[in-house]
């Protein structure tokens, strides 16, 4: 324990650390099977840390009895302890215009996406929302994710440094834009990739910083800056390829007319050899088959945003044809398109999309898709995502009675699955009781902690 034998940053954070609650996490995709296959649930569980990675975890009462002296043993019992949230796509620079109403994608951009993104020029206004960001995702559970920032290299300087203080695990690039945008936010094929280059060289592999070319869409390249952001790629080939594909019909018909050569929209990325390993599309909501399995084929990942889908009117993914032509998907809140930083509200919504489907999204698979499914399609599953022996200690404390409603629902809860299902669909921040970034406690909503 703990001097006072409660959970918290009090104690020697060099000792080893034994957190103990129910535990859950998947050593494998549970598929569309409601049985929990692939998932380990240990219900009075100890998740043993050193230095800041798993050693193992196992069955409290087995593991407490061999427990040296050295060990912090910090009491979550009552509570569920899941891997640290993974958030596939989202714009931090877009915080500030969350919620911002009445519009689909196209219109939304001009009215309120770039005259926000025009204040990342102050480079002192992009440490401000870049603390912001990241203490919100750390309030949410969130300890990964892959970020868009502004065409301005100051936004992704800001966000790194930001991150690499609390040693998040963060992916992140500068956007690249030379046409079809406000003169403010425009930078030019030559300039977006001195730019690129020069963050990759000071960020990619910096710590656990990871950078992403990050084209914003098709429409707002040239070819010729195309071009240079297939040479980035081929000159850096373990980056990350971050945008945006057929989110909105009135964007995928622009694509047609802009790039008439093009056999769909995916096929303009495929052009310049940016689909592939370790590049990551928003949305993929108006892709055909033979889309949906290029991308499979050459290891790309789909991004699901429900909410930002629901938000704009963008149309409902199809979760069910990306799993059969084996296509990886990872879970995204897109903010600030997407309405929550909580990746519990955003499967809240990823269930109601698949059920206006006609398909439905186990609680199992949810937990999948935000936590080990998300280190996959980030080409992470080695260090994060689960429990394993070795993987970096990036977890959250989930409280089942964070709420009176939650309270109420959950009485004597006894089923995870129940359990998880409820929480995915009726928890939020508030249900994040704590979050910890390699065994460090980074939030708590009974103590601050500084960032
Ligand atoms: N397509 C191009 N830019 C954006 C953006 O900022 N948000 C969303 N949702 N779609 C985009
Ligand atoms: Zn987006």
């Amino acid at each position: 324990m703990t001097a006072a034998g409660q959970p918290g940053q009090t104690g020697d954070i060099a000792r080893p650390l034994a957190v103990r609650g129910a535990i859950i996490h998947c050593r494998s995709d549970p598929g569309d099977s409601s049985t929990g296959v692939g998932v380990e649930y240990l219900p009075d569980g100890l998740l043993l840390v050193d230095r800041g990675r798993v050693l193992r975890s196992g069955p409290a009462p087995e593991l407490l009895r061999d427990l040296g002296e050295q060990w912090r043993v910090l009491d979550y019992s009552g509570k569920l302890i899941v891997p640290g949230f993974v958030d596939c796509h989202v714009h931090y620079p877009q915080t500030d215009m969350i919620a911002s109403y009445g519009a689909q994608l196209l219109d939304w951009l001009e009215q309120y996406t770039f005259p926000t993104e025009r204040h990342f020029e102050d480079a002192g206004h992009a440490r401000e929302v870049a603390d912001f960001f990241l203490t919100e995702l750390l309030r949410n559970g969130t300890t990964t994710a892959l970020v868009f920032g502004t065409v301005h290299p100051g936004s992704v300087e800001a966000f790194f440094a930001a991150s690499a203080r609390r040693n998040t695990r963060m992916v992140a690039g500068k956007v690249l834009m030379d046409r079809n945008a406000p003169d403010y936010l425009r930078d030019s094929p030559g300039t977006g990739y001195r730019d690129s280059k020069a963050l990759i060289e000071r960020w990619h592999g910096n710590g656990r910083q990871a950078y992403a070319v990050t084209p914003r869409f098709a429409p707002t390249s040239s070819e010729a800056q195309l071009e240079q952001v297939g040479r980035l790629a081929r000159e850096h080939p373990d980056v990350y390829i971050h945008s945006h594909v057929a989110e909105n019909r009135g964007e995928v018909d622009w694509v047609a007319e802009l790039f008439p050569w093009s056999r769909s929209y995916l096929d303009v990325y495929d052009r310049y050899r940016l689909v592939r390993r370790r590049s990551v599309y928003a949305h993929c909501i108006h892709l055909d088959p033979q889309d949906r399995q290029r991308m499979s084929e050459m290891g790309a990942v789909a991004a699901f945003c429900p909410t930002s889908n629901l938000f704009l009117g963008s149309g409902l993914f199809d979760l069910q044809a990306a799993d059969q032509c084996g296509l990886r998907v990872g879970l995204a809140t897109d903010v600030g398109a997407g309405t929550s930083f909580s990746m519990l509200q955003t499967l809240n919504e990823a269930y109601k999309v698949l059920q206006m489907r006609g398909h439905s999204l186990s609680p199992y698979r949810g937990l999948y898709l935000a936590t080990l499914g998300g280190a996959r399609a980030l080409d992470m599953d080695g260090v994060i995502g689960n429990f394993e022996s070795g993987r970096e200690a990036d977890f959250v404390v989930l409280d089942p009675a964070a709420t009176p409603l939650l309270a109420r629902r959950l009485t004597g809860w006894s089923d995870p699955a129940d359990l998880l299902f409820a929480l995915m669909m009726l928890g939020d921040d508030r249900a994040v009781a704590a979050t910890y970034v390699m065994g460090v406690l980074k939030h708590s909503r009974a103590e601050p902690v500084a960032a």
